[in-house]
């Protein structure tokens, strides 16, 4: 099998298996924005492509404004028991509104819908320490209806993967791959390289 195909499947098959599974170790890479911070965030789609890797957030936060279409981003996902790291390099967007977004928020629980309902944006200073939900939700789940508020500040991140660096560890000092393309219709190019 070609060195492309071979990586390619492998990527696929972890990050699908890490959106379904809460517990697996891919669940909840690190996404780098075009200034260099960081953050967790969890996997919540991801497509045969690898076109669109899709991320929740709240619109308000900063990482929304910093990830204007085309911004660089870079995913980082780590699998201890298997020894992989996946270090994905791509172009992001961030939809409020349109079919992928109505979709995700539809899909989207009442108890994760919680978080959007936050009077305040995300890193706003605040008098008290925790969540700035509204003090009737704040030990209860909404309820489908009050959810319907949070619609507003909930936006999903995409991220098109062009660049994907495959590091598998072992005893013998470990195996990696780097593949790129020049864009999501132009096929991917590249091969092993030292680890
Ligand atoms: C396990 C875990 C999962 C998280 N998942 C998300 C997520 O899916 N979306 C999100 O916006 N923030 C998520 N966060 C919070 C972010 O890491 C970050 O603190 C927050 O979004 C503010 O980021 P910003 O200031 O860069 O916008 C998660 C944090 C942890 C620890």
């Amino acid at each position: 099998m070609l060195v492309t195909e071979e990586i390619l499947g492998d990527v696929k098959r972890r990050l699908q298996a890490a959106v379904a599974t809460r517990r697996h170790a891919m669940h909840a890479p690190v996404v780098v924005d075009p200034t260099g911070d960081a953050r967790i965030m969890v996997l919540r789609g991801v497509d045969d492509g690898l076109a669109t890797l899709r991320f929740h957030t709240d619109a308000r936060s900063p990482k929304a404004a910093l990830f204007a279409r085309g911004a660089a981003a870079t995913v980082l996902a780590y699998d201890p028991d298997e020894r992989v790291q996946l270090r994905m390099k791509g172009v992001a967007r961030i939809e409020r509104a349109g079919p992928m977004a109505d979709a995700a928020w539809a899909a989207t629980s009442t108890m994760g819908r919680r978080c959007y309902l936050a009077e305040h944006a995300p890193g706003v200073p605040v008098a008290a320490p925790g969540a700035t939900l509204p003090q009737a939700l704040g030990q209860r789940r909404p309820t489908l209806e009050e959810s319907e508020a949070g619609r507003t500040n909930f936006a999903v991140l995409l991220v098109s993967v062009l660049e994907i660096d495959w590091l598998q560890l072992d005893s013998r000092g470990g195996t990696r791959a780097v593949l790129r393309r020049a864009g999501l219709d132009a096929p991917w190019q590249g091969g092993w390289v030292s680890p």
